[in-house]
């Protein structure tokens, strides 16, 4: 197959961050997608609709004119969160979703939550209204092995979340493991997962090729090359619960490159064909378009985009084989 069409593709977990850094990089990703979920891991945090309403003019304002993009945005749910305020939030439409960090589990997590149970009254508003809830899927118990760390979130909290909440519709965020995969598919209707572009294309052995590697080190962290394989599969198998949230994560040069550098991988630039590529490897392109155009919508309950794109296969893409 050289040539393929396909719906334009929506990313469902973008960070765009704020004033310069915004404005390089929305470009990136509205000349490829359609819609994309914006989190809200500024600091500080969005924490309320109004503060939402303001970061999304300020998004609107960096899109260049002749893209057709939307950003839908997110609270940032704490301890502290009122039910009210999250409720008004999203039925007035200044957010689309709440995003749940554990305290600690990535980049600005500092204000996320310490105790589940402290936000079960929060989970219980958002099932009932409908709002969709977003999982940074990690335990941060330091003494649970960083690999481990998303099995342990599953089985000790997610569980616990999709039993008292079934109707509750959640994704668990950018999956990076085989119990995940498994998880999420035998797992209830409202729950599914996002997949990153880096999660599918590299293993833990990317992060200390030759030395050690900051630009691949990301959360939660790259696995062993049996999650990745497991992961290729859910995503190029057809199954609606599996699509792309890039989790495109800039940082500036230095904060990577440092003694303790920032966790995050950018990718918006090069994700759609290094994506296609990767569906090709499998013989599995048929299956793109719902990885990166269909089962998004469908699990969020949208209309699919209009827009067509057309990829085609050509020399070039040497620059992503280096990575596969
Ligand atoms: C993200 C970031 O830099 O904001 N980092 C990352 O490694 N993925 C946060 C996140 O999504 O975990
Ligand atoms: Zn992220």
């Amino acid at each position: 197959m050289k040539k393929i069409e396909i719906i334009k593709p929506d990313d469902w977990h973008v960070h765009f961050r704020d004033n310069d850094i915004l404005k390089a990089v929305i470009p990136e990703t509205s000349r490829h997608f359609s819609r994309a979920i914006v989190m809200p891991n500024l600091t500080p945090p969005i924490l309320t609709g109004i503060h939402a309403n303001e970061y999304k003019a300020r998004v609107i304002a960096a899109i260049p004119k002749k893209d057709n993009f939307f950003p839908l945005m997110t609270l940032y749910l704490t301890e502290n969160t009122n039910k009210k305020e999250l409720k008004q939030s999203y039925e007035n439409g200044s957010v689309f979703a709440a995003k749940l960090y554990p305290a600690g589990a990535t980049t600005n997590s500092e204000s996320g939550v310490q105790n589940i149970q402290n936000i079960i009254p929060l989970l219980e508003t958002m099932s009932e209204i409908g709002m969709p809830s977003l999982i940074h899927g990690e335990v941060t118990d330091k003494n649970i092995d960083v690999f481990d760390r998303e099995k342990f979130f599953i089985d000790k909290t997610l569980d616990m979340i999709c039993r008292k909440f079934p109707e509750l519709r959640i994704t668990l965020e950018h999956i990076t493991t085989d119990d995940a995969v498994k998880y999420v598919k035998e797992g209830n209707i409202n729950l599914s997962a996002t997949i990153t572009p880096h999660h599918l294309a590299l293993n833990r052995n990317s992060m200390f090729e030759g030395g050690i590697r900051p630009h691949f080190y990301c959360l939660p962290i790259l696995k062993k090359e049996k999650h990745r394989k497991s992961l290729v599969k859910a995503a190029t198998s057809g199954n609606r619960k599996f699509f792309l949230g890039t989790d495109t994560a800039p940082h500036l040069k230095h904060d990577k490159e440092s003694e303790c550098g920032c966790a995050g991988i950018f990718n918006a630039t090069y994700c759609v064909p290094i994506l296609a590529q990767l569906f090709d490897n499998e013989n599995a392109l048929p299956q793109l378009e719902g990885f990166i155009s269909k089962n998004g919508p469908k699990h969020y309950d949208l209309n699919m985009n209009k827009e067509k794109i057309t990829l085609i296969k050509s020399n070039q893409n040497l620059i992503f084989k280096k990575y596969l």
